[in-house]
């Protein structure tokens, strides 16, 4: 990495770094410019003892991007967007804390990228305990950048032309019991996205485009694509990818959502786990190696 004014820790040698600073640097906005290098570089990154709170969080995040609002009906891709009040959501599975979205968020259980249905998905998301569960509640961060890099080059250039189709079902099925036929008929009504399975970034990086919504491989035999999809999950999530965070009062975490994925590890519901998180606006379409970016 060029050379930075910040000093950031790594926690796993591919993924995830501690950056050394504090909150009033964090409001500053002077070091944002490296807090995205690292970023990026990082997949993840974690500050101790920031304690931010709602309106300061909102404030990080505008000096890191374009902060992303709340909107309670869908967007012109059909997205509904839900970003809480004023751009910080609650994330939490309590129903009086989330009457409408607690049953989507059980998916958050699965490996994940946020909004694949999005023509531009999220680039990145801040994310601070407001309750912490007493059991599990661990957050999970895997670098598809990583585990890309490691293929082996003839699979590269096996998966370069493949999209896999994204839905909303596959996304929250898996993580559910239950589901009624009306909760189902719902996400059936979201649109399916079609997303190139390698991402050919603006910085030139390559990443894979993976997670629970990722449903099969575009005009592949559906029993073949269940298998490539697994192993590439399997392959991706393997520990050597993977940062786990556990969580402590005032930590701060940033994940890049477009070169990382995540999850939660299951927790105690009575604990009321509680997070606030403010995402930013994504700056780029997934695009397809040999695409152009212009273009795409
Ligand atoms: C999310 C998410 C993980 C967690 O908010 O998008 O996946 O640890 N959260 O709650
Ligand atoms: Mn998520």
């Amino acid at each position: 990495m060029p050379e930075l004014k910040l000093k950031h820790i790594p926690l796993t040698p591919r993924i995830g770094s501690q950056l050394d600073i504090g909150r009033d640097e964090l409001l500053s906005g002077d070091y944002a410019a490296d807090i995205r290098k690292i970023l990026v570089e990082r997949g993840v990154v974690v500050i101790r003892d920031a304690h931010v709170d709602d309106d300061q969080l909102r404030h990080i995040a505008a000096t890191l991007g374009e902060v992303r609002l709340g909107q309670s009906k869908r967007g012109a891709d059909g997205v509904t967007l839900n970003e809480g009040e004023g751009g910080v959501l609650k994330v939490s599975l309590d129903p009086e804390i989330n009457p409408q979205y607690a049953r989507f968020l059980l998916g958050n259980h699965l490996w994940h990228m946020d909004g694949p249905y999005e023509a531009i998905p999220p680039f990145a998301t801040l994310f601070t305990p407001y309750r912490m569960a007493n059991v599990g509640g661990d957050t999970l961060f895997a670098s598809t950048y990583a585990a890309y890099e490691d293929l082996p080059e003839e699979e590269k250039d096996f998966l370069a032309p493949l999209r896999a189709v994204h839905t909303m079902p596959a996304s929250l099925f898996p993580s559910m019991r239950n589901v009624t036929p009306e909760e189902f008929a719902v996400w059936h009504s979201y649109p399916q996205a079609v997303r190139p399975l390698v991402w050919h970034h603006k910085s030139g990086r390559k990443s894979l485009v993976l997670g629970s919504a990722a449903a099969w491989i575009e005009g592949m035999h559906p029993a073949e694509s269940h298998d490539l999809l697994q192993r590439l999950t399997l392959h991706a999530t393997q520990d050597k990818y993977v940062y786990r965070h556990k969580w402590q009062a005032g930590d701060l975490a940033i994940w890049d959502n477009t070169g990382a994925l995540h999850r939660v590890m299951p927790y105690d519901l009575a604990s009321k786990r509680e997070y606030h998180r403010c995402t930013l606006n994504g700056e780029e379409p997934i695009t397809a190696v040999g695409r152009d970016h212009a273009v795409n």
